[in-house]
């Protein structure tokens, strides 16, 4: 049985960010690396090995591995800091836009490294998109919001230059802001105004917008960081409604601060806990109610964090 220690880094900065030092009343325990091995049926849409980030000094996420299932929704929880965005961002190379961001490490998707140094961004984050915690429609029409990522791939064509080439997709465009509103249960809402600026919206229904934008693409994977968080009970509720319906079609990898939001909605939950560590991984059933780590259940129980 093999064991990974993960040695206290005595005498940095930021020691209070590492393991060994821990938070108030997070006890300090070896991670067996059984703890994240994860057996699941099916193919790995992302594969994930040896995954470390740095910002400046500050290591802020360790040595993850770690597979996740496609079409399902994964789960990624633990306390404020742990490093649970900067590994979603890690899955679609977003982090690549903060400069002070080091990552070393492999990110597999369908079995491709999308670290390849020739990897084609566009092409990335078109296949996994993402929705972020605080709504963020675009300053323009509802239709513009839906259409406007389509367009920019050049699946849609509109405009005078395109009518001039016969190429005018004016009827494409109307059926997949159909079918994205729709699929993410907005349309009902909105169908009379297509043309009003989004940012009229209430939060909920944003929320609901950027989900439609993010579809809108044809993504595989989408990836949410607390993209509830913001949003009352109801508003909350439709969007854990249309997180089961889209693993149907998608992979959701899904960071949440709510763990009855994660043992509703998710098959599998991934706890990092602080330092950057990824301590357990598992059927989220098993993680919420039978946890291999002490921490885990600590903190699954409110006793940190
Ligand atoms: N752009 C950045 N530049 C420098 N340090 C950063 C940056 N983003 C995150 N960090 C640091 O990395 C660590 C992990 O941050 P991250 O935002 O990933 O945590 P989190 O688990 O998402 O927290 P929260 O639950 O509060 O959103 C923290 O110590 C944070 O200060
Ligand atoms: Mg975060």
């Amino acid at each position: 049985m093999s064991e990974t220690t993960v040695e206290p880094e005595r005498g940095t900065a930021s020691d209070e960010q590492t393991l060994g030092t821990t938070v108030d009343g997070e006890s300090d325990e070896r991670v067996r690396e059984e703890w994240t091995d994860y057996r699941f049926d099916g193919e790995a849409k992302l594969s994930v090995e040896d995954l470390n980030v740095w910002y400046g000094d500050d290591h802020a996420l360790k040595d993850v591995s770690m597979e996740i299932p496609e079409n399902s929704v994964t789960a990624l929880i633990g306390p404020s800091g742990c490093g649970k965005s900067t590994y979603l961002r890690c899955l679609n190379r977003m982090n690549d836009r903060i400069k002070a961001a080091r990552i070393e490490g492999s990110v597999e998707l369908d079995g491709t490294e999308i670290y390849d140094p020739n990897a084609n961004l566009v092409e990335l984050r078109k296949r996994i998109g993402m929705v972020f915690q605080s709504p963020n429609p675009f300053p323009k029409s509802i239709r513009e919001n839906i259409s406007y990522g389509p367009r920019k791939h050049g699946d849609i064509e509109k405009g005078l230059l395109a009518r001039l080439f016969g190429r005018d997709d004016t009827d494409k465009e109307t059926e997949l802001v159909e079918r994205s509103l729709k699929q993410a249960a907005l349309w009902d809402e909105v169908s009379d105004r297509l043309d009003d600026n989004a940012l009229g919206l209430s939060g909920g229904q944003q929320q609901r917008l950027c989900i439609a934008r993010a579809l809108a693409t044809d993504p595989e994977v989408i990836l949410m960081d607390e993209p509830a968080s913001a949003l009352d009970p109801i508003a909350t509720s439709k969007i854990e409604d249309l997180i089961h319906e889209l693993k149907k079609d998608y992979t959701v990898v899904i960071v949440t601060h709510n763990m009855q939001q994660a043992a509703r909605i998710s098959d599998q939950t991934a706890v990092f806990l602080t330092g950057g560590v990824l301590v357990e991984y598992g059927d989220t059933d098993q993680i919420f109610e039978n946890p291999e780590s002490q921490r885990v259940e600590d903190y699954i129980t409110g006793k940190f964090g």
